[in-house]
Order: structure tokens, then sequence, then C-alpha cells
């Protein structure tokens, strides 16, 4: 079976795409290497002894994806490629939805031209918004994410919805991630942002190895236990794993009657502190931190019920804490510059 995926060559999807070649599946990765390198998908094929169809190409590109679908035949597509960036999506809002919204209605397009019925897309905690009380569930509504980057994410799943409802050979997911962290276990793949990390595990990792000073840990003032947010943080190679779980539950359905949407997540939540904590115990790395205002947006807690992928999906993250925080300090001190070095 060919897999294609979409930002395979970023964080979520390098782990993904080694998990499906150690599977047997093909997997043809379309990148704009946009926020990656290539070198990712090379040691994945290190890693794997197995080789990967690299196309440095553009969903938001119509004549690129035309092209993929014309030369390869694609049994089932995941799409990853999206910007990510919450605070840069509230200040260039156009850009997040022509890409990340775009892009997509261009490869849904594509895909219903060459007949391409299966189709998992990334999504986010995000949707569920605001106003909807932890734990999050499949069956809460969409609410009103707090970011245009959320926004997007929103918008397409509503589209796949539509997409459903009119195409009944369509078949897709929406995995709804939670905070994933970690690396390989190897520590030869892993997390590489570009610039400042916006995200909590990244910043403190650069810390550790010396490339910052120290962290901000924003705010101490929230109604959870020790003061700091709660989140539903998970090993990014459980996250992998749903992937094909997901994957292998989608081929085995003749028909789906609506999306079909899974949370992935743990179903705990840990404080900033604890993570703190854990990357010290674990790494023996002192991260220096200073107590600053919230961020804005951030909500003081929210983590999944992942019964559903449970139940339905036999997937359930595995790894814990330490073990993120152990995968996450072997990729940084072994890449120290990321994939740049
Ligand atoms: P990432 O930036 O590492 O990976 C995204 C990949 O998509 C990159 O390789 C990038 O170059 C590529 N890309 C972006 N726009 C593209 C385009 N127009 N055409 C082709 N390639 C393009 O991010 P990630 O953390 O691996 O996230 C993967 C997916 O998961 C994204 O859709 C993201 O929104 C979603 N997600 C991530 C998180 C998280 O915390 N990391 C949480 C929830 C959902
Ligand atoms: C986690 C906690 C921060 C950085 C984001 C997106 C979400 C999803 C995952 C894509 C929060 C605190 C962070 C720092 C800190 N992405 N923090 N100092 O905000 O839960 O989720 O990534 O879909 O949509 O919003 O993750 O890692 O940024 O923050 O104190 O330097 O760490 O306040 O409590 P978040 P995060």
């Amino acid at each position: 079976m060919n897999v294609l995926v979409t930002g395979g060559a970023g964080y979520i999807g390098s782990h993904t795409v080694l998990c499906l070649l150690n599977e047997g599946y093909h997997v043809i990765v379309l990148d704009n290497l946009c926020n990656s390198s290539v070198e990712a998908i090379k040691r994945v094929e290190q890693l794997t002894q197995q080789s990967v169809t690299f196309i440095e190409g553009d969903v938001c590109n119509k004549q690129h994806l035309e092209n993929v679908f014309t030369k390869h035949k694609v049994d089932c597509v995941i799409h990853f490629a999206a910007l990510k960036a919450v605070g840069e999506s509230a200040l260039q809002p156009l850009k997040y939805h022509h890409n990340n919204v775009s892009g997509s209605i261009n490869l849904l397009s594509c895909m219903a031209k060459h007949q391409v019925n299966q189709f998992i897309f990334s999504s986010s905690a995000t949707v569920y918004g605001e106003q909807n009380p932890y734990p999050y569930i499949e069956t809460m509504p969409l609410g009103t994410p707090s970011s245009p980057y959320g926004t997007t994410k929103m918008i397409v799943e509503r589209v796949l919805e539509d997409n459903n409802k009119a195409n009944v050979d369509f078949k897709a997911i929406s995995l709804r991630y939670f905070n994933p962290i970690g690396a390989h276990p190897s520590g030869e793949i892993g997390e590489d942002p570009s610039g400042i990390p916006n995200n909590l595990l990244p910043f403190v990792a650069q810390v550790a190895v010396g490339k910052r000073e120290k962290l901000t840990v924003f705010g101490d003032d929230y109604p959870t236990p020790d003061g700091t947010c709660l989140r539903d943080y998970l090993h990014v190679m459980d996250l992998a794993e749903g992937h094909v779980a997901a994957l292998n539950w989608l081929k085995q359905q003749t028909t789906l009657d609506e999306v079909a949407v899974f949370n992935l997540g743990t179903g705990t939540g840990t404080s900033v502190l604890n993570i703190i904590r854990a990357f010290e115990t674990e790494t023996g790395k002192p991260v220096p931190y200073e107590v600053a205002n919230r961020r804005e947006g951030d909500l003081p807690a929210f983590w999944a019920n992942a019964d559903k992928a449970k139940q339905v999906l036999k997937w359930q993250a595995k790894r814990d804490i330490n073990a993120m925080m152990q995968d996450t300090w072997r990729w940084q001190s072994n890449n120290p510059d990321g994939y740049s070095k």
C-alpha cells in the first residue's frame, strides 16, 4: 500500500514515516521544507534501512500535486503539511489560512480527481476551544479556537465533514493531537524548531544544552495544584504509532458515514513545573527558569479522554514522562543545532 505523507520531513511526520516503513508501507513524502530538512528523511532511511520517495513540493501548488498523483499510485494520504506557530498565526492569519486551509482543499480536490479516498488529517486539541470542559472527549462540539492557527484546523475538519457527506467513497479520520514531545530513542530524529522555540520542551532542551540562558514559565497563578498550566504531553513515537493504528483501521472500513475523530493523548495532565523537574531528574541537567506573566491565549488546563482510540483503534500511549524527557535529551544533546550541524 502506497501512502502519501505531506509534511513528512517535519517533526511528527518523520517519526510517522519511520513507523509506516517498519510496518511495510511504501511511503511518498511531499514537503516544501519550509520548516524541515531533507536530512530527517535520510536519517529515517538509515534507521529503517528502507527508502522513501521524497518530492520537494508544495500542497498550495496544484501542479505539484497533480504531478505527484499522476506519477504515483496513491492509496491513502496522511496530511501533516501545515504551518503551526500559534503566535505567528495571529500576526499573519491569511498566510495560515492560505497554507493550511487552501493547501488542504487543493489536496482533497486532487485526491477526488484521482479517486484517492482515504485521508488522515493532523488536527489538534485546540479545536475544542475555550468553552469545552476538560478532559476533552470527541463527542463535544467544536469550540472557538484561541488562534487563527486553531481556526484553520477547525475549518479543515468541517471541510472533511462536508466532503464526506457528498462522496460515499470518501473515508477520513481527524486525529486530534494533544502535546507531542520527545524523539525517536536513537536520538537521530527529533524536533528541530527554527529560531526561538514556541513550545515548552524544545525551549527546555535548548536551555539545558546551553543555547538559551533560562526558561520563562508563563504564569504560576493558574487555578491548578502548583499554579502552572496542565497539558497532556504525549511521546511522539506513541503519536506516530497512533497514525499506523488509524491507517490500519481505516483501510478495514468499507465506508464511513461520518469523519472518524480520535483524540491522541495520554489522558493525564502534567504541569510546567513538573515537566522541568522531570527533565532535570532524567537528564541531570539544570533548567534555570523565571516566572513571568501569563501568555495570552493559554488555557489553565486540558487533557484528553483517550478511551475512543483505545477501544476502536486498539491504540494507547505507552511511554511515560521519563521516557519523553530522556529521548528529548538524547536528540538535543546529540544534535545541538538540529539537522543543520
Ligand atoms: P512541522 O512544522 O515539523 O511539520 C510540518 C511539515 O509540513 C514541515 O516539514 C513543513 O516543511 C511542511 N509544510 C508546511 N507547509 C507546507 C506546504 N504548503 N506544502 C508542503 N509542505 C509543507 O510540524 P509538526 O509538529 O510535525 O506538525 C505536523 C502536523 O501536526 C501539523 O499539521 C500541525 O498543525 C499538527 N499538530 C502539531 C502539533 C504539535 O504540537 N507539534 C499539535 C497538534 C497538531
Ligand atoms: C505548554 C505549556 C505554556 C513555553 C501548542 C498549541 C497547540 C498544539 C500544541 C498544534 C503552556 C508553557 C511554554 C515556554 C512556558 N499545537 N510554556 N514557557 O500552548 O499547550 O499548545 O502546541 O496544534 O495548538 O497551542 O503548548 O508547548 O507552547 O506550552 O511556560 O517557553 O508550557 O504556557 O502552559 P500549548 P506549548
